[in-house]
């Protein structure tokens, strides 16, 4: 941890916020290096925000519907919004809105994502279904810094779950969700803990050489 002092850390959603609530359960061990606060959406009326509200978190909803076309005067104020909250380091959890270069840049390094796919494999949508599809054995979700490129950055936590015989979308789906909140919470600790430093597309964890093991699930 930097100096004992707990990261500053904005998780945004766009829905239930399952992965949200994985962090929030993560974050509330005395030694966990970051604290949360503040959960903002895109959508004021995701069920995610009534969970973070319910917890005690400050909560705000910057409705992108109310900016039409403009995506960056959306993002000015999803950016005000978080440094009013002197928020360090932005978590994406389930946040469905495309992010413009520009809002990326402002958070270049400090925010991270969390696909449900083994990247690079399936970036974009629909990843389960495409998993049945194309008939991969292994299937899996990956926490990853967030570029400008969509679902392309370097790869922080990786967790894997075999595609079984009669699964459907939904089943796989609820598979890889378990590994979600066991690795979001694993990848968040090591950001915030300043261990994690990004060099090209790779990603390189201070002090062990074995510390990267636990980043796989
Ligand atoms: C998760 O599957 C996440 O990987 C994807 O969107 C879903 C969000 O679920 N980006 P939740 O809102 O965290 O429950």
């Amino acid at each position: 941890m930097n100096n004992g002092a707990k990261r500053r850390v904005g998780i945004l959603i766009s829905g239930r916020g399952s992965n949200m609530l994985s962090l929030i359960e993560a974050a509330k061990a005395p030694d966990f290096p970051a604290q949360i606060v503040a959960v903002g959406s895109n959508k004021p009326e995701a069920k995610g925000l009534e969970t973070a509200s319910k917890e005690g978190f400050a909560t705000f909803a910057v409705d992108h519907k109310l900016y039409g076309k403009d995506r960056e005067a959306f993002e000015r104020d999803l950016d005000a919004k978080l440094r009013e909250n002197n928020v360090e380091l932005l978590v994406l959890a389930g946040f469905l809105r495309l992010l413009t270069p520009w809002f990326v840049h402002q958070w270049q390094g400090r925010m991270i994502n969390i696909h449900p796919a083994l990247l690079p494999s399936f970036t974009g949508l629909h990843t389960h279904e495409r998993a049945l599809t194309e008939g991969v054995r292994i299937h899996g979700a990956t926490v990853h810094f967030v570029t400008a490129e969509m679902d392309v950055g370097p790869i922080i936590a990786q967790g894997a779950v075999p595609v079984l015989d009669g699964d459907t979308p939904d089943a796989l789906a609820a598979r890889v969700l378990e590994v979600e909140h066991r690795i979001y919470p694993i990848a968040l600790e090591a950001v915030a803990s300043g261990k994690v430093h990004i060099s090209g597309l790779r990603v390189k964890i201070d002090n062990s050489e074995h510390e990267g093991d636990s980043l796989i699930a």
